[in-house]
């Protein structure tokens, strides 16, 4: 609408001082011609207008590409893979390693790779940008519309997690390493005046993993978090999510759908095209844990559904080389690609099932879902409620009853959409120019359109008389 109504705007404005500079004459109605149609263009591509000015906050290097030197510095592997399965560390010496500005090849880390593509983007020189960027890196606080902490929080947890000392990650101790970096990150960044002006309401964190920036979550609550769903914030205990009430309600109180961005996990299995895609012989596929907590639990009832169906295909694997291979076989000759609820209501399956062209379909009632309003998932995604995917024979006759033609036109929509959810450019530095399509300028936009409600809530905070301590109150999105 902002867009719209500024390119209107302009072309008003536009008009008036041809006007005032001509008069009326061929020229000008040429003009005219011309701005219409750059009007027409502008209002169909949304993302070609608006520039958000960031201020990269000045962090040490060791929270962010610093992190990465060491973890390809580590000679040991990741202790939660199994043995020889880390493709970062292998055991031998006769391997490729990578170089130290890449990011981690290892899946479990991969798939939460944003942190590293949207600041890669930012450090991309201003000439070197596509003008369709919407993030416009400013030299001063003072004038950015956002402040971007480039901390690389999950690169930090994950190091914690894989390398330190088994059961510290939950430890508010000096001997756990994240634990140390994320207080750095606070103190740095709480003790600038640009925190200051706004209580950290127009600064940007990108928590990609679920425990990322876990200890210090209350201290960043104001601000805007990148995150792929709100579920490392769900305060459902195993116990009641047996019940079927406990996602009735859900009281976020540092999380809302009104300040936050969600944003897309890393894809792990390559990009199938349109011309690619061949016939599809198998009706649903699913690879995964069968035994999952909190949420999750509908997944081992899933599994009784639905494992003896002649077209269905459930299969647990681990996410090595040999369970890739599984997936990207089975997600390519499926029609259809599960998506229950696993620990968190998202996972990267997702948009691996987007980018093999496989229709997904999701069973998570509570889902939160990467660019919508920019994007309509029901064009290309199929959403079933959990009671009626635990009933039996249900899912499946939905999932036959779809036509042939209407599968080829949800597999149309999806080849439409898989670039937005692209973050590499092709480029091993991590460096851009990103695409313009791709979701690090996604991101950036639906950063955008949260301004004016972020401005608003700095103003109405200052006003509040000092002393008064009210309450964080719950979204209801
Ligand atoms: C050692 O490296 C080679 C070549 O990369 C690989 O084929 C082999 O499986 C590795 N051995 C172990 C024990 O990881
Ligand atoms: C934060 O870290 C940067 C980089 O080391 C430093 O220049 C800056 O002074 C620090 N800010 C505060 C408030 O500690
Ligand atoms: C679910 O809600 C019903 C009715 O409100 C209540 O009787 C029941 O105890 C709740 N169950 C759980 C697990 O909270
Ligand atoms: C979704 O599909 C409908 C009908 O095919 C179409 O009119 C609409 O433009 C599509 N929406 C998006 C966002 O692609
Ligand atoms: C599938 O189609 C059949 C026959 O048209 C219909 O009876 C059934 O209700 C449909 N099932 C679902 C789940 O849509
Ligand atoms: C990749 O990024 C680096 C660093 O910005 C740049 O020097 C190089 O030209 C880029 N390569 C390609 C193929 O764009």
């Amino acid at each position: 609408m902002t867009t719209i109504a500024r390119s209107f705007k302009f072309l008003i404005l536009g008009t008036v001082t041809a006007t005032l500079i001509s008069v009326i004459s061929i020229s000008l109605l040429r003009l005219l011609v011309s701005s219409a149609s750059n009007f027409q263009c502008l209002s169909q591509n949304p993302i070609s207008h608006p520039r958000l000015k960031v201020y990269v906050a000045p962090l040490r290097r060791a929270l962010n590409y610093g992190l990465l030197e060491h973890y390809w510095s580590l000679s040991l592997p990741d202790s939660r893979l199994p043995y020889g399965s880390d493709p970062d560390h292998l055991t031998n010496a006769s391997y490729f390693r990578r170089p130290s500005f890449s990011y981690p090849e290892n899946p479990v880390i991969k798939q939460y790779s944003a942190e590293y593509w949207i600041l890669g983007d930012l450090e991309t020189s201003g000439e070197s940008r596509d003008v369709r960027s919407v993030a416009q890196r400013v030299e001063t606080w003072e004038d950015a519309d956002v402040v971007f902490v480039p901390f690389f929080a999950t690169l930090s947890a994950e190091l914690e997690l894989g390398w330190g000392r088994k059961g510290w990650f939950g430890k508010k101790r000096n001997e756990n390493m994240d634990y140390v970096r994320q207080m750095e990150v606070i103190r740095n960044v709480t003790e600038t005046d640009a925190w200051k002006r706004s209580g950290g309401k127009d600064h940007v964190f990108v928590l990609t993993d679920p425990v990322a920036m876990w200890h210090v979550r209350k201290h960043i609550a104001p601000a805007i978090l990148l995150v792929v769903d709100f579920g490392g914030w769900y305060k459902i205990d195993s116990k009641s999510s047996k019940g079927r009430n406990s996602t009735l309600k859900i009281e976020h109180t540092q999380v809302s759908l009104i300040k936050d961005v969600i944003i897309p996990y890393t894809h792990l299995l390559p990009r199938l095209t349109l011309a690619q895609d061949r016939d599809r012989d198998i009706l649903l596929y699913f690879k995964g844990a069968k035994r999952r907590h909190r949420g999750g639990l509908i997944r081992e009832k899933l599994w009784e559904v639905l494992e003896n169906e002649p077209d269905v295909i459930m299969e647990e694997g681990f996410p090595d080389n040999i369970g890739r291979e599984q997936s990207i076989k089975g997600m390519r000759s499926s029609e259809f690609c599960l998506h229950p609820a696993g620990d968190t209501p998202t996972s990267c399956r997702l948009f691996d099932a987007i980018s093999s062209l496989c229709i997904p379909v999701i069973v998570s009632d509570t889902i939160e879902l990467p660019f919508e309003g920019m994007l309509d998932y029901s064009n290309f995604s199929i959403f079933i409620s959990v009671d009626n995917a635990l009933e039996p024979d249900w899912l499946v006759n939905r999932l036959r009853n779809i036509t042939k033609e209407r599968r080829q036109q949800y597999r149309l929509d999806l080849a439409r959409v898989q670039s937005k959810f692209e973050y590499g450019n092709g480029n091993l530095t991590g460096m851009g120019p990103i695409h313009p399509d791709s979701a690090v300028n996604y991101i950036w936009m639906k950063v955008y359109q949260k301004l004016p409600i972020i401005k608003e809530a700095i103003i109405r905070e200052k006003r509040k008389p000092k002393g008064v301590n009210i309450p964080a109150r719950c979204h209801c999105t």
